[in-house]
């Protein structure tokens, strides 16, 4: 029987995609544009800076661009230096607002800034911090363990996952839901392919290209590869033919956001899979913790992000279309619960109905 702390020692992702630096007050990302062709990083030291990093994608995935939101809030007092408590409310407010703009979908966005302006309000009414350096201290320790949090989070969900997975096994992932997205190195759908790739089991994975962005084919490919796990790269199109075919034992996402009622939303594309997996009777897992549950919204409250024209219109700047032909780029797309098997969080595997056991879940966990 694999226990979590046997994870902590064996699953070693090489990546470092958020790195902060807790002497020179500087968060380091490394530049997911960029990837697999350049390895830049960046340093962010401002909150429009880390929001400018969110709207860029230079990081992104719905854990990372929390946990980059979390440490801008962080930045937002030390790059502005209030000189009360009062003030660093006012400011922590402004940043909150200016990160949570950089993009909509993502629920873990706003939750982290959050749970850093309430901690703040909290501590300082409860007469916790008498200081602007207090509240600073505060802050980073905040800002840590969401990210700790987020880490051990996928372990469990790699964990739970694992019960789903079978030596052999060949799995069908959509974007990046793996170590680059989280921040972590380790991943959401991605969590319990590594966990069974290094208890040794032969495990492999097919990546949709993930037009426009090429998600799939730049990130979880470069990812999948740097850990020596076997990948196959296919286009977009050709995910209805591998499921028909027979090479996908089971489907596995992430989610940028999801309901209390099982609707996931997730990168775009997903919503084909989960449709033909459910015609074909394969299994369709959405992985994700549990910050990125919103129980307050229903699925059309959601604001699902368009993203400019010329994502669609050009492949990394290359022309591929008329130019100014119309354009609809829509980024994310929403899975009815009907198609979801189950979701893997890492308080444990919920399974329909969503609304009455992921409440139940919720309650166990809080
Ligand atoms: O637009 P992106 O690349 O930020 O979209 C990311 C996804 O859709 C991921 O699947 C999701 O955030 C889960 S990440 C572990």
């Amino acid at each position: 029987m694999v226990t979590l702390e046997d994870l902590k020692q064996i699953v070693k992702p090489k990546l470092k995609p958020i790195l902060w630096d807790d002497e020179k007050n500087v968060l380091t990302l490394l530049d997911q544009s960029a990837l697999p062709f350049q390895n830049n990083y960046v340093d962010v030291r401002t909150p429009e800076e880390a929001s400018l990093a969110i709207k860029l994608m230079k990081v992104r995935g719905a854990p990372a661009i929390g946990i980059t939101a979390s440490y801008g809030m962080v930045l937002s007092l030390i790059s502005s230096k209030p000189s009360s408590l009062e003030d660093s409310i006012s400011i922590l407010e402004r940043a909150k607002k200016v990160l949570d703009m950089a993009r909509p979908t993502a629920v873990n966005l706003t939750w982290a800034t959050s749970v850093m302006l309430e901690s703040s309000r909290h501590a300082i009414e409860q007469g916790e911090i008498k200081s602007v350096n207090e509240l600073i201290t505060l802050l980073k320790v905040q800002a840590k363990k969401i990210f700790d949090d987020e880490l051990e989070a996928e372990l469990k969900m790699g964990l739970y996952g694992l019960e789903k997975i079978n030596d052999g096994d060949t799995i069908l992932t959509q974007c990046n839901a793996g170590g680059l997205a989280t921040g972590t190195g380790i991943g959401t759908a991605l969590a319990p392919i590594r966990v069974a790739h290094a208890l040794g089991m032969r495990i492999s994975v097919i990546a949709p290209e993930t037009r426009p962005w090429l998600q799939g084919s730049r990130l979880t490919t470069y990812e999948l590869m740097t850990d020596n796990i076997p990948v196959t790269l296919i286009a977009d199109t050709a995910v209805g033919l591998v499921m028909y075919k027979g090479m996908v034992n089971s489907v596995m996402v992430g989610a940028d956001r999801i309901l209390a009622d099982g609707h996931v939303f997730n990168k775009i594309g997903t919503f084909k899979e989960g449709v033909i997996a459910h015609e074909l009777g394969i299994p369709f897992y959405a992985l994700a913790p549990l910050s990125t549950f919103d129980f307050k919204s229903k699925a059309n409250d959601v604001t699902i992000e368009e993203r400019d024209a010329d994502e669609v219109r050009t492949v990394r700047g290359i022309p591929i279309a008329p130019e100014g032909v119309k354009v609809y780029n829509p980024v994310f797309d929403v899975t009815p619960p009907k198609y979801v098997t189950a979701i893997i969080t890492e308080g444990g595997i919920v399974y329909p109905p969503f609304e009455k056991n992921s409440l139940k879940l919720l309650s166990k966990e809080r």
